[in-house]
């Protein structure tokens, strides 16, 4: 699957870079495939402390807040990530059969590496997206 990153703003799409950012509305060409956009742990039979620090654990949970969603909840990671001044998860961002849904900002000191999201769907796979202000984008997936 190919990866593009935004350059202004660290946005990742698959498959084709949009019109527009869907997150800063910059143009297509701030776009640039980047294969390395999203860091992979070296080995993913042997998680390091560093890799279950980042990859995000994507879970559907109930809520019950909303008749009728699907709820479902990204953590980061198996280990929680610190969130201080100086090293923590900016952003997360999901995804829905690849396709961009949401992105869900965190200030450090304030918030924990958790958020959680109301779906209308209930079939997909659901992606997340986490960016880490020192090691970078870590992704993990959820099928419903
Ligand atoms: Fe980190």
């Amino acid at each position: 699957m190919t990866v593009f990153e935004c350059k202004v703003c660290g946005h990742i799409e698959f498959n084709e870079a949009p019109e527009n950012c869907l997150v800063c509305r910059s143009p297509q060409t701030a776009f640039q495939e980047n294969a390395e956009a999203i860091k992979r742990p070296a080995d993913p039979e042997n998680l390091t402390e560093g890799d279950k620090k980042h990859i995000p654990i994507v879970q559907k949970t109930a809520c019950g807040l909303v008749a009728g969603c699907t709820d479902v909840h990204a953590t980061v990671g198996e280990i929680e990530h610190v969130m201080d001044a100086k090293h923590f998860i900016g952003y997360l961002d999901y995804y829905l059969d690849y396709k961009f849904i949401s992105r869900i900002w965190l200030s450090p000191e304030v918030c924990k590496p958790a958020t959680s999201l109301h779906l209308a769907a209930d079939t997909g796979k659901v992606i997340v997206i986490e960016h880490c202000n020192v090691h970078g984008n870590w992704m993990g997936e959820f099928d419903l």
